[in-house]
């Protein structure tokens, strides 16, 4: 039986617009487990980032209740919001937002520091095996510009995760990326995965969807379908490709 972290009740999401209403989300309901790689697939515009915005306390939703660790992040405070964020949740998106005048250890680092539970040897004992981890420890000193967009992303993965997060989002984190890339990037997300970290992931991308041992189908800000898998094991990606392809065809993609 999993735990759930994270649920979502009869959320709605709309945008004032020329004077009117448009609904994006509709009275979404849903829970995340522990533990899990969950994936949000659907067509472009069909509320995925909008879903995954207000999910993770960056966007507030308009009705509705998102349920996390006994608060409702609907009607929390902002200051209330932004520990959350700070604290128990860490962000990857597909443009990696890094600080262009900080380094590759600062950029990860800064967020460490500013988590006033730790020391800062701390921090910097755990940036460094993250870097190791992520295989950028020989361009730490680099700034953003002088790396590539897959050591870019790295960096942005070690730096979402150096607060040890409960929960982690990415929005189209390899949308940006080359194969070999995206490759190593989901890669880091599947040893992360494995090694206990809950993860919820938008994206486009097939090969990035059969990491997930969860998938969400979402269609006008409604979630029509879902899909669960065994965990990730590259020896039965084919037959996966296959398995997920196939119900993907069932949900019209
Ligand atoms: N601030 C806003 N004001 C008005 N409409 C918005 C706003 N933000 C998003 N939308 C609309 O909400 C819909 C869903 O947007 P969202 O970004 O969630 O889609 P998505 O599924 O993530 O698409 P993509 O795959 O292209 O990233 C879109 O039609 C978009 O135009
Ligand atoms: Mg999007």
């Amino acid at each position: 039986m999993k735990n759930t972290i994270l649920s979502a009740k009869g959320l709605c999401k709309s945008f004032a617009h020329n004077g009117g209403q448009i609904h994006i989300l509709s009275h979404v309901d849903f829970e995340l487990y522990e533990g899990d790689f969950t994936v949000i697939m659907g067509a472009s515009g069909s509320g995925k980032s909008t879903l995954l915005y207000a999910l993770s306390g960056m966007d507030r939703a308009t009705a509705g209740q998102v349920m996390y660790n006994g608060s409702d992040l609907v009607t929390m405070s902002e200051k209330g919001l932004a520990k959350l964020r700070h604290t128990d949740f860490g962000f990857i998106f597909q443009q990696m937002h890094l600080v262009s005048n900080l380094t590759l250890f600062e950029n990860i680092a800064v967020p460490g520091y500013l988590n006033k539970d730790k020391s800062s040897s701390e921090v910097k004992e755990r940036a460094e095996k993250l870097m190791e981890q992520m295989s950028i420890s020989h361009i730490k000193t680099h700034l953003p510009s002088q790396v590539s967009g897959g050591e870019q992303q790295r960096c942005a993965i070690a730096r979402a995760v150096i607060n040890s997060p409960k929960l982690l989002f990415a929005d189209e984190p390899t949308g940006a990326l080359n194969r070999k890339n995206t490759t190593e990037v989901l890669n880091l997300l599947t040893e992360l995965n494995q090694s206990g970290q809950s993860i919820l992931m938008v994206t486009h991308d097939m090969r990035a969807a059969l990491r997930a041992n969860r998938i969400l189908y979402i269609e006008d800000g409604k979630i029509i379908g879902e899909l669960p898998l065994p965990p990730y094991n590259p020896d039965e990606e084919k037959s996966r490709e296959t398995q997920v392809n196939a119900w993907l065809s069932s949900m019209e993609w």
